[in-house]
């Protein structure tokens, strides 16, 4: 599985390149409505698109489902789709999430190339090839591991995102920033995420996807270090269900809380730094809040954990940090270590 990563500066001509080199017969366009009125313009007027056939879903993780999926197979065969058909997403995870699901299983797999729009999906979602739907209430219950054939990062689209979006990308490379090195995770800390510098930011992405993708190129289907890029998520994911029946958050800002207590963890059971803990649980206090959960929440949140695919039915699974890049997966806590992670993060340092 191989993950072609392309940070343009030129879309129109590297989407124009990417189509020339890959064979194929007819051409698809998936986009959310969201991103078919903002993103959209921006490529439409594009030769290489003339005969390309739009699709268009419905935006926001409500409608990564197995209703919409069955809309984007039924517009490909209504329009004629082979298995050398291409499909080209527009938009962010949930697009790149669903459009590479759909793409993996029309006829057994066609091609896909993804152009993320969202700062979330060019820093983590779009690249590394994991496609899929949620089901039955569970977040990405249903899919495969199947790569595209390219990834093309255009950072000029960071620009049609609102500030809550741009936090929610931000906690997954403060991630990245977290399993790789002090000078990555430094920038990250010091950037001003209320007055955004788009030019440092579009670097800093390249930094960041850069990360994920020599993780990725390691270990494609997630058997070991691959792992590290779920640190913050095991907690994250739980605070996400949480919020899900209640009042929705964006999965970065779920990650940004999840981090909170993973370094937590990392502090008192892997000898993480305790000042470079704070200095994270300041960052995320101060630009994300704190998601408003109680001692009578714990046991939903455990009973989130639990279901975790990366868990078996008695042991929750975390990947832990020794110090900034020291990663260290299969770590396992107890239900009672995971109350106190809780307390901690209600009550802070
Ligand atoms: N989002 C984590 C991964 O791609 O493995």
């Amino acid at each position: 599985m191989t993950n072609n990563v392309i940070i343009s500066t030129n879309i129109a001509q590297t989407l124009t390149d990417t189509i020339e080199h890959i064979a194929h017969d007819k051409l698809f366009l998936l986009a959310d409505q969201t991103t078919y009125e903002q993103c959209f313009p921006v490529v439409k007027h594009l030769s290489c698109l003339r005969h390309a056939q739009p699709i268009v879903i419905g935006a926001t993780d409500a409608c990564k489902t197995l209703d919409t999926l069955a809309q984007v197979w039924k517009a490909m065969s209504d329009g004629g789709a082979t298995r050398h058909t291409l499909l080209v997403n527009l938009g962010g995870g949930m697009v790149t999430d669903l459009g590479g699901f759909a793409a993996s299983t029309f006829k057994r797999g066609v091609k896909y190339v993804n152009i993320p729009t969202t700062l979330l999906s060019m820093v983590d979602a779009s690249v590394g090839g994991k496609t899929g739907i949620n089901f039955n209430g569970l977040k990405n219950e249903i899919g495969v591991f199947n790569a595209p054939e390219t990834v093309i990062i255009d950072t000029e689209f960071l620009r049609t995102l609102d500030h809550d979006n741009i936090l929610s990308g931000y906690a997954e490379m403060l991630k990245h920033g977290l399993i790789s090195n002090e000078s990555i995770f430094t920038q990250l800390l010091r950037f001003d995420v209320d007055h955004v510098d788009y030019k440092t930011l579009g670097e800093m992405v390249g930094t960041s996807v850069a990360v994920k993708e020599r993780i990725v190129e390691e270990d494609p289907l997630e058997h070991g270090i691959r792992k590290a890029l779920n640190l913050g998520h095991t907690a994250g994911h739980a605070f996400e269900s949480w919020a899900l029946t209640r009042k929705p958050v964006l999965h970065g800002y779920a990650v940004a809380w999840g981090l909170i207590c993973e370094l937590y963890l990392s502090c008192v059971q892997t000898g993480f730094p305790m000042e470079k803990m704070r200095q994270v649980v300041h960052f995320v206090k101060e630009n994300y809040g704190l998601l408003p959960i109680t001692c009578n929440d714990y046991d939903e949140l455990y009973g989130y954990m639990t279901h975790d695919k990366k868990n078996t039915a008695d042991t929750i699974n975390f990947t832990l940090l020794g110090s900034i890049g020291n990663i260290l997966i299969n770590q396992t806590a107890r239900k009672e270590e995971i109350f106190q992670m809780l307390d901690f993060y209600r009550e802070g340092v």
